[in-house]
C-alpha cells in the first residue's frame, strides 16, 4: 500500500504542477478527482501514513486565531525605483561606472502587483512560507501558502540547495479576479478594490479553507538565503526554480544595453493588458550574481535591480465639494470631493489638495472638470482642472478661518499653511492622535482603528492616551458595533499591548517630527524612558540624524507638565517597556569563532564601541575570562583580568593590534 500512496502522491503533484504551473493539463477533471479520492482514503484509513508534502495536507488543521511572526533567514529586500527612462539611464550608467564595463546585460522581468512571500524549503521540503513584514520579520501564513497549488510542497528532482528561501509574488488572477467580485457582489458583501487587496486579503485568512477557496498564484523571482551556492547567472537560477516545479514569469527576458532594456519595457507595456496578472512597471537586474555581490546592496534596496515603473494612471472627474479636514498635527488640509472613478482598479472619491497655496495655483474650483492620478499606493491626487469645460457656475473656495472640527480660531504657521492650534481639545486632531497611537507600528492595538477610535471619541470615552485602558467591557458593549466578542477582543489586545518596547512608545507619543526611524535611534541611543526624558538639547541633537528642530520638539515634549502626567498615567495603568535590543549591522565574518573579554581604559574609544565593532566582524563578546574566551583586548591600567587571560593562555591584544584587526 506503501507504494501505492507514493505513486498517487506522484501523480497528483505531476498533475498540479501540469496544471499550475506549466498550465498544460495532462488528464480530465473527474481523472484527477479519482486519484485524490483514493489517496484521502487510504489516508483515512491509515493516518500514519500521512507526510506533511502529501497533497492532502493543502488545507489541514483547523483556523488559528492569531498570526505567528518568522525571522527571515535573509532580509526581504524592496527596489528602488525609475519613473522615467532617464531614470534608468542614470542607474545603468551607475552599475557601468562601478564595474568598470561598457555594457550590461540585465534580466528582465514583469514587476507583479501582489503580496511578496518568501517560500522556506527545507531538505525539498516546504517548511514555511512569511510575508515581507518590516523585511526583517513577516508574518506566518504557511497554512495558507500550502492551499495554493501552484506551490509545490516538495521541490521535484534532488539537486536542490538543503535549505532555500524563494521569493516570490503571490497574485489574483486578472480574469479570476472580476469574476470573484461578482460573487461577492451578489452575495450583498463588499467587493475588493483591485487585484493586490484581493490577494493580500485572501492570504491573511485565519481559516485555510477561506484561502483554499480563492484562485491565488504563485511566481517567484529571487533567492533570499540558501545554503549552497547556486547558478553565476540569476536567469539561470530562474531556470533552476523550473526544474524545481516552481512557476516563473513567462514573459521574463535578457536584455544587454539600454536600447534592449527600453525596448523590453515598450514591448511589455503595450501587451500589460494581456498579461494574465496585475504589473506595475518592469524589474530590471544585473543578471550576473557576481556583480550583483560586487556593487551590494544599500540600507533596504539592492544597487544591482531597479523597478521601471509605469507612469500613474489619470482619469477625468468632477470636483463635488472641496472640504477641509484636520489631521492629527492640527495641519489643516483642503480635500476634492469627487465623483466618483475608477482609477487603477481602484474607486476614487477623495484627492488631496495637499494646502490652499496649491488650491490657488491650480485653480482649481468647486464644479470642475479636473484629472486625476495615483500611483500604485500613493493618495490620489489632482494633477489640474480642464479650463476648456469651466463656466461661471464653478466656484472658487475660500481659506478657512475656525477649526472645521473644533471651530477654534485657525492660525497661519507658513505659506498658507492653516493649523488649528487646540491639540488634543479637538476632536479631529484627537482622533488623529489616537488613531496614531494605537497603529500597528505604534502599540499595536488590534481592533481600534479609525471608525472605533471616532466612535470612541465621540461617545466621551476617550479623551487622551491613558484613557484606553480605562476602557470597560460592559460600557463598550452598549456601543453600537460592539458584540461580547469584538469588546472582548479589543480589550485583549489593549492589554497585550501594555508590553512594548521603547521605539514603539516614543513612536507612538507622536511628538512633531518623530517617526518610526528617529524612535528607533533614540530608543537604541537612550535605552530608557526615562533617560530620554531627562537629555538636554545638546545631549539628544548628538545623536546621528537629530537636528536642532527635531532635539528642541523633544525637549519641549518631555517638560510639557501635562504630557508627563499622561505618561505617568498610562504606566501606572500597566505600561511596560522593555529595554530595545541593539541591532548590529554585519560587515564581515572574520572574527567568527573567537569569544573576546575588554578590560582596561582607552582613550580614542569607549567599550561599546570595541563591542559593536567586534561583534559587526562576527566575535562574541564575553563580561569574565572564562574557558571560551580566546581574546582580551587591554587598555590602559588594566584589571585583574589580565592576569587570569595570561594564566590561561589567551591571546592578549593592545589597542594597536586591535586596530589592525579591525582594519
Ligand atoms: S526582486 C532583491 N522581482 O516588488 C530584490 N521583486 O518594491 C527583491 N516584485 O518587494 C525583489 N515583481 O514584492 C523582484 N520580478 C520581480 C518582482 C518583484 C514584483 C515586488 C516584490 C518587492 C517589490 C519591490
Amino acid at each position: 500500500m506503501n507504494s501505492r500512496v507514493d505513486d498517487l502522491r506522484r501523480l497528483i503533484s505531476q498533475h498540479d504542477h501540469a496544471y499550475y504551473v506549466l498550465d498544460d493539463p495532462k488528464v480530465s477533471d473527474a481523472a484527477y478527482d479519482a486519484l485524490f479520492k483514493e489517496l484521502l482514503e487510504i489516508e483515512e484509513e491509515n493516518p500514519g501514513l500521512i507526510t506533511p508534502d502529501s497533497p492532502t495536507q493543502r488545507v489541514c488543521g483547523k483556523a488559528i486565531t492569531s498570526f505567528k511572526t518568522i525571522e527571515h533567514k535573509k532580509q526581504m529586500l524592496s527596489l528602488q525605483n525609475a519613473f522615467t527612462e532617464q531614470d534608468f539611464i542614470a542607474f545603468d550608467a551607475r552599475i557601468r561606472e562601478n564595474l568598470q564595463i561598457d555594457v550590461v546585460e540585465y534580466s528582465c522581468e514583469p514587476k507583479l502587483d501582489g503580496v511578496a512571500i518568501s517560500l522556506h524549503y527545507k531538505n525539498g521540503i516546504l517548511s514555511h512560507a512569511a510575508t515581507r513584514g518590516d523585511g526583517l520579520v513577516g508574518e506566518d501564513v504557511t497554512h495558507n501558502i500550502k492551499t495554493l497549488k501552484s506551490v509545490p510542497l516538495k521541490l521535484l528532482g534532488n539537486n536542490y540547495p538543503k535549505d532555500i528561501e524563494i521569493r516570490g509574488e503571490v497574485y489574483f488572477p486578472k480574469h479570476q479576479f472580476n469574476k470573484f467580485n461578482k460573487v461577492l457582489l451578489s452575495d450583498g458583501r463588499k467587493p475588493f478594490a483591485n487585484a493586490r487587496n484581493a490577494a493580500a486579503g485572501s492570504l491573511r485568512q485565519l481559516d485555510a479553507k477561506v484561502t483554499a477557496a480563492r484562485p491565488l498564484a504563485l511566481c517567484c523571482y529571487a533567492v533570499g538565503y540558501s545554503s549552497a551556492d547556486l547558478a553565476e547567472l540569476h536567469s539561470d537560477i530562474l531556470d533552476s526554480f523550473i526544474d524545481w516545479g516552481l512557476p516563473v514569469s513567462r514573459y521574463n527576458s535578457i536584455a544587454i544595453g539600454v536600447s534592449s532594456v527600453m525596448d523590453y519595457y515598450n514591448n511589455m507595456s503595450r501587451q500589460r493588458d494581456t498579461i494574465p496578472y496585475e504589473i506595475d512597471g518592469i524589474v530590471y537586474k544585473i543578471n550576473s550574481i557576481a556583480m550583483q555581490n560586487e556593487v551590494g546592496s544599500i540600507a533596504r534596496s539592492p544597487r544591482w535591480a531597479i523597478a521601471h515603473k509605469f507612469p500613474a494612471k489619470q482619469e477625468h472627474t468632477t470636483v463635488a465639494a472641496i472640504d477641509f479636514q484636520v489631521g492629527r498635527t492640527g495641519q489643516v488640509t483642503p480635500v476634492a470631493r469627487l465623483d466618483p472613478v475608477m482609477l487603477g482598479g481602484a474607486i476614487v472619491r477623495n484627492a488631496t489638495l495637499h494646502n490652499m497655496a496649491e488650491v490657488w495655483r491650480k485653480d482649481i474650483r468647486v464644479g470642475d472638470t479636473v484629472l486625476v492620478r495615483r500611483a500604485g499606493d500613493v493618495i490620489p491626487e489632482v494633477v489640474s482642472s480642464v479650463i476648456t469645460k469651466r463656466t461661471d457656475l464653478m466656484h472658487k473656495v475660500a481659506s478657512p478661518s475656525i477649526c472645521p472640527s473644533c471651530d477654534r480660531r485657525l492660525v497661519e504657521v507658513s505659506d498658507e499653511t492653516l493649523r488649528c492650534p487646540a491639540g488634543l481639545c479637538c476632536p479631529s486632531q484627537l482622533k488623529g492622535a489616537l488613531e496614531h497611537y494605537a497603529s500597528k507600528p505604534a502599540m499595536h492595538i488590534e481592533g481600534m482603528g479609525p471608525s472605533t477610535v471616532s466612535i470612541l471619541v465621540d461617545e466621551g470615552m476617550l479623551n487622551c492616551f491613558s484613557d484606553i485602558y480605562k476602557l470597560e467591557y460592559e460600557k463598550l458593549l452598549k456601543l453600537e458595533g460592539f458584540a461580547e466578542l469584538s469588546a472582548a477582543k479589543l480589550l485583549d489586545s489593549i492589554n497585550s499591548s501594555k508590553k512594548t518596547t521603547l521605539d514603539r512608545f516614543l513612536y507612538a507619543l507622536g511628538i512633531a517630527e518623530v517617526g518610526k526611524v528617529t524612535a528607533k535611534e533614540l530608543a537604541q541611543s537612550f535605552t530608557s524612558l526615562g533617560a530620554l526624558m531627562l537629555a538636554d538639547i545638546a545631549e539628544l541633537e548628538s545623536i546621528a540624524n537629530v537636528g536642532p528642530i527635531l532635539a528642541r520638539n523633544i525637549a519641549d515634549f518631555f517638560i510639557d507638565l501635562d504630557n508627563l502626567a499622561e505618561i505617568k498615567s498610562i504606566q501606572d495603568l500597566g505600561l511596560v517597556i522593555s529595554r530595545p535590543i541593539l541591532k548590529i549591522d554585519m560587515i564581515s565574518q572574520i572574527l567568527e569563532g573567537r569569544v573576546f573579554v575588554i578590560t582596561g581604559k582607552f582613550e580614542d574609544y569607549s567599550r561599546d564601541e570595541i563591542k559593536m565593532q567586534l561583534q559587526q566582524h562576527g566575535a562574541k563578546v564575553a563580561g569574565s575570562i572564562s574557558s571560551k574566551v580566546t581574546d582580551l583586548i587591554v587598555g590602559s591600567n588594566p584589571g585583574s583580568k589580565l592576569e587570569q587571560a595570561a594564566k590561561r593562555g589567551v591571546r592578549i591584544i593592545d589597542l594597536e593590534s586591535y586596530e589592525e584587526l579591525i582594519k
